[in-house]
């Protein structure tokens, strides 16, 4: 291991790739899956905040300390999210989006969302209460079911409790957050009444079976920090998740630029892609799996399930 910086210019270098296999190994995350420059970026966010000069020296602690990798790894899911972001996205989402799905066969079918990478939950709640406004509650009760998922299961602990402080709500427009919030103390929790419809689950996304049968699935800045190797992959699985015709919501900078065949580009700035038909033959992600990377099939340990056996 050399003593020179990590400078997060996306060089393949034998230190990186000793860190890789270490946190792999320990079982922590893996960091394989992610883009080089993340690894290298959290890293010198961390050796910064422990006063240490040298990756070498910082590699020292990683072998010796358990705690130490584990605040790396959790570190490597960029656990930042916001209800609502970007207002602009999710304002087309629900009169382009959602209004049509809502209205498909006449009305009054189900309809199955998919937030991967739901971080603590304010993605699922936007989407339940973007749904809640377009129905009476009992419609969505009967109709809605939202499956959020993430592989941080802290966060998915923090998001099945529906908990959020003042300041987390703060994006929230003040007569949403009055009519969908109820006091608990010092914080605010989604309304137990319209909580049912939402589904938390712990689901790595590069190496679990994807959820199926779904309307919209969203998935937003989460496929940034994946390599491309594991993007397509996920992309893949989000092929295969999706009914004919269903949609796809990204984050603002994230784009399916070699995907034509399995995706159709719905809106360019609002990064919103409709699945086009299958051509025929398994799906792709049953085909092309990642190099060291086995597709764990879902178990009775999950507690997202899919409504129908993994093909
Ligand atoms: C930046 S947050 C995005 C949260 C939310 N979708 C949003 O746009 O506000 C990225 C999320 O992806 C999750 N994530 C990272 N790797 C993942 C994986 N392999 N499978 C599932 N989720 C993952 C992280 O835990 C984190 O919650």
């Amino acid at each position: 291991m050399g003593e020179g910086r990590y400078t997060g210019n996306g060089r393949s270098r034998p230190e990186r790739a000793a860190l890789v296999r270490l946190l792999r190994d320990s079982g922590e995350v893996d960091v394989g899956c992610y883009k080089p420059v993340l690894l290298d970026r959290q890293m010198e966010v961390r050796m910064s905040v422990l006063g240490i000069s040298s990756p070498a020296a910082y590699h020292r602690l990683l072998v010796t300390s358990g705690a130490e990798r584990e605040v790396l790894a959790h570190r490597l899911f960029v656990g930042v999210t916001s209800f609502f972001r970007d207002p602009d996205a999710w304002e087309f989402l629900r009169s382009a989006v959602l209004a049509g799905l809502l209205a498909r066969d006449g009305g009054g079918r189900e309809i199955r969302v998919w937030s991967a990478g739901c971080c603590t939950g304010q993605e699922a709640y936007s989407l339940a209460i973007a749904l809640a406004e377009a129905l009476d509650p009992q419609e969505y009760l009967r109709r809605v079911k939202i499956f959020a998922t993430d592989a941080d299961h802290e966060a998915v602990q923090a998001a099945r409790s529906g908990l959020y402080d003042e300041q987390e709500l703060g994006e929230l427009p003040a007569g949403l957050r009055a009519k969908y919030f109820v006091r608990q103390g010092r914080m605010l929790c989604f309304r137990p009444d319209l909580r049912p419809a939402v589904v938390f689950g712990r689901h790595d996304l590069v190496h679990d079976v994807p959820l199926s049968r779904i309307d919209l699935l969203v998935c937003r800045n989460t496929l940034l920090y994946f390599s491309p190797q594991a993007r397509d992959r996920i992309t893949d699985g989000f092929h295969f998740a999706l009914r004919e015709g269903g949609f796809l919501f990204l984050g603002n900078a994230e784009l399916l630029l070699n995907r034509r065949d399995q995706f159709e580009l719905v809106h360019p700035r609002r990064h919103v892609y409709r699945r086009r038909p299958d051509r025929g033959g398994p799906p792709r992600a049953r085909k092309v799996p990642l190099p060291g990377v086995p597709v764990r099939p879902v178990t009775q340990g999950h507690s997202v399930h899919t409504g129908r056996a993994p093909r």
